[in-house]
């Protein structure tokens, strides 16, 4: 095992408030020591012990790597004209899915492998060192079971979202593909998949098909996760409360009861502030689940649709400015948060015994990510084995 010793960091995030001040368990004047797989040690500079190989910080920042808990990379082709028409006005409505899931069902695996690849080196490069990856855009059996697959070459954080929305063909049949949805098709997913998603909202699946779709989830092995309160108050938070899902995501619309079953409940609101600006919604109100309690991640919900976003320091910059987070939150949020979100204790810390998945910035403090917003200020990303 070859140790590796990080020094002079000036400033280094651990988000283990055992080892520094705050949430973000921060030190300055910092040193660490991992090996290919953990965390060994954090602690002073002065008292840094020896290692068999040395990495100069030179007084930069040093985080955990981001923990995307939430995107859609697997598609094919692109929709930057519905994002031009929602910039002069045209409302997202869900209804362009269909196009992505048109040109996803003809493209060949290995297309999908070079692009969901290149997406993933566009995450890295910011910074991103845990994803999730959703199926979504084939809904029909063997194309989702195809999508699943190609996910779970690139990461183990794999969600079957056969229930994104309810495909042409089955239009006249919902009741069908519901059916499909629970049978054969998550039958063909499950043993790949770790979690299952349902878009329970306007133009989706409503509350009780998205019950229906979970329970049966559930019932093969897999842990649950929502599209929820995207398009309105579609009772997609409160489901997924009910229903003990590690995450409801989008939250754009929510009531005050919605975050009080939040806070109340083991369900992290994940924010996506890269579809919010997407689709020209209102920003989620960050400060106000954070104030009474809940638990918040933020992610980038990298899809061709609603947010064709791989930069988390582009989501760190919109949720502190217009969801009006501290920086500290937001960053905590984009780590922990996201590890919280995907039920994970090993990632979005650097605690000892946390995987080494650390970035090393070119810059002074964190904070420069939403400070200097659009400069590449990730020098270096270590991946954990
Ligand atoms: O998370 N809202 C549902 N699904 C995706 C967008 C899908 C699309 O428009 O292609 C999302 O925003
Ligand atoms: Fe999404």
């Amino acid at each position: 095992m070859t140790t590796r010793l990080i020094k002079n960091i000036g400033e280094l995030t651990t988000n283990d408030p055992t080892l520094g001040a705050g949430t973000a368990g921060r030190l300055h004047d910092a040193a660490m020591v991992i090996d290919e797989d953990r965390v060994l040690w954090v602690g002073p500079n002065a008292q840094a012990p020896a290692a068999d190989e040395s990495i100069d910080a030179q007084d930069c920042a040093v985080i955990p790597g981001f923990v995307d808990s939430h995107t859609h990379l697997v598609f094919a082709g692109e929709r930057s004209d519905e994002f031009e028409a929602r910039m002069s006005g045209t409302p997202y409505d869900g209804g362009g899915i269909a196009r992505t899931v048109a040109s996803t069902r003809v493209a060949s695996s290995d297309e999908l492998r070079r692009s969901t690849a290149q997406r993933l080196r566009e995450l890295r490069a910011g910074g991103v060192t845990t994803v999730e990856i959703k199926s979504g855009y084939a809904l029909n059996v063997d194309g989702e079971s195809r999508l699943i697959d190609i996910a779970s070459e690139f990461s183990d954080e794999v969600t079957f979202l056969g229930a994104h929305v309810v495909p042409e063909e089955y239009v006249k049949d919902r009741e069908g593909y519901v059916s499909l949805v629970r049978g054969s098709m998550l039958q063909a997913c499950a043993p790949h998949s770790k979690w299952a998603d349902v878009f329970c909202d306007h133009g989706a699946f409503d509350v009780d098909e998205s019950r229906a779709i979970l329970t049966s989830a559930r019932a093969a092995g897999l842990q649950l996760r929502v599209h929820g309160n995207q398009l309105g108050r579609t009772g997609g938070v409160a489901l997924a409360v009910e229903m003990d899902a590690a995450s409801v995501d989008h939250c754009t619309f929510l009531s005050d009861d919605d975050v009080d079953q939040l806070s109340a409940s083991n369900t992290v609101a994940t924010l996506l502030p890269g579809a919010d600006f997407s689709t020209r919604a209102d920003y989620s109100s960050a400060r106000r689940l954070r104030d009474r309690g809940a638990v918040v991640a933020l992610a980038t919900d990298c899809n061709p649709g609603t947010s064709y976003v791989t930069s988390m320091a582009f989501v760190l910059a919109i949720a502190v400015r217009d969801m009006r987070m501290d920086f500290d939150d937001a960053l905590w949020s984009a780590t922990r948060g996201g590890a919280t979100a995907l039920r994970r204790g090993d990632v979005g810390h650097l605690g000892p015994g946390a995987r080494a998945d650390v970035v090393i910035l070119d810059a002074p403090r964190a904070a420069h990510l939403a400070y200097r917003p659009g400069a590449p200020l990730v020098r270096q990303v270590i991946l954990a084995r």
